[in-house]
């Protein structure tokens, strides 16, 4: 498996057991708040409020059938394994002749587990000691854990295909069967299991959205949202913010420049620029070494313009704190695609490729 992959399947399962258990059981308290809702709805008229119903359940009524029993650990739920008590909600008691409906139409797999969860939470701690010693429940893999078990043939082909390349993410998507998987700014969609990837667009012909477009904007605004503003160098408006770009800039390159030069009517129209460092060529390109003096300058705004204007002789050599942002620009910038300088970001997202006059780029982004 490449390291890439083991890190995100790594993060996957701590980020899920920081939030799991509440004391030793199985269930996360998330669950449990959401089968409370899901229990009110759909089983309490029978069971009670709080699992509680009903006190004489071993006693058969004039038809000859039992009431609905506590499910609160006064009864025997607690007698039957997680896997017998799915099914019990799934399909209800009608097979087993008893009155009890099923659920299946109406909970999903998540749902009958919050509601499960739920009405154990009723359970006293002897009880549930017990039950999970008759059941062995630590060994119950976790929904995370089967997640990542469904994933790994999913994704298997494709990363044999791939080789070294990293993959940055999977998930399910709505469609039944249909996997969608980044790899850097590029998604790829694995059908069968995984037997064939799909490359392009995925739309959603009803709504008229691109479905990969909202995925690969989404995240680019978490990578570019992860720099905060003292990493930056930002040109503040004049007055009232209208909108923010996001520039990826590198101080040796021409059209940069000329943006640039271009940044005081953008000030002025209300836009704000949070500039980026994205060095050409990296740590030997052309404009590295100046990109860190200006992130280590103490006016960084002016270090941008003397820069910009091939007025780089008075920067002082750069190696402070902030010059690392030189390197996570170059960084981040390759993940979310960029080919070149300028490159241009929305603050939905949206990508712009390269220079555009200020003509046409401010009533684009006050649109
Ligand atoms: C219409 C009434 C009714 C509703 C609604 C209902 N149940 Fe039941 N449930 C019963 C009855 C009656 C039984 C006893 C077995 C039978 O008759 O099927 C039962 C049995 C059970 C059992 C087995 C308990 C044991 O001790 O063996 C579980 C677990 C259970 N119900 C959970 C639920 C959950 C969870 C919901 C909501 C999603 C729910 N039930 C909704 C009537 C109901």
């Amino acid at each position: 498996m490449n390291s890439r992959l083991y890190w995100f399947l790594a993060l996957t399962l701590t980020v899920t057991f920081s939030h799991a258990a509440e004391g030793d059981r199985w269930y996360s308290s998330e669950q449990v708040q959401s089968g409370a809702a899901l229990f009110r709805e759909n089983c309490a008229a029978c069971h009670g409020q709080n699992a509680e119903a009903t006190a004489n359940w071993k006693q058969r009524d004039a038809n000859g059938n039992f009431p609905p029993p506590p499910l609160n650990g006064s009864a025997h739920a607690w007698h039957h394994d997680l896997d017998l008590l799915r099914r019990t909600v799934r399909e209800g008691g009608k097979s087993l002749g008893g009155l009890m409906p099923a659920f299946e139409e109406r909970l999903d797999a998540e749902g009958i587990d919050s509601v499960i969860a739920f009405f154990q939470s009723k359970w006293p701690d002897d009880i549930y000691q017990k039950w999970a010693g008759n059941f062995a429940t630590s060994d119950l893999p976790s929904l995370s854990d089967i997640v990542v078990a469904v994933n790994r043939p999913v994704t298997k082909l494709l990363e044999q295909r791939i080789g070294n390349t990293k993959i940055d993410d999977v998930s399910k998507t709505k469609i039944d069967d249909v996997w969608r998987v980044q790899i850097g700014n590029s998604y790829v969609y694995l059908l069968e299991g995984g037997k064939y990837a799909l490359m392009g667009d995925l739309v959603n012909l009803e709504t008229g959205y691109n479905l990969t477009e909202i995925a690969r904007r989404s995240s680019v605004v978490a990578a570019l949202s992860a720099f905060s503003d003292e990493d930056l160098v930002i040109f503040e408006p004049e007055g009232e913010t209208r909108a923010t770009l996001d520039v990826f800039t590198d101080t040796s390159c021409p059209y940069c420049q000329k943006l640039h030069s271009e940044i005081g009517e953008l000030q002025a129209a209300g836009i704000r620029v949070r500039y980026l460092p994205y060095p050409r060529g990296g740590a030997t390109g052309p404009g590295y070494q100046t990109l860190k003096s200006v992130w280590c300058a103490q006016d960084r705004n002016q270090a941008m313009t003397d820069a910009k204007n091939s007025r780089f002789d008075d920067l002082p050599a750069a190696d402070c704190d902030r010059s690392a942002t030189v390197d996570r620009g170059y960084r981040v910038g390759n993940r979310v695609g960029i080919s070149g300088t300028p490159a241009l970001f929305t603050s939905n997202g949206e990508k712009i490729e390269g220079y555009r006059p200020y003509q046409e780029l401010i009533p684009f982004l006050l649109q």
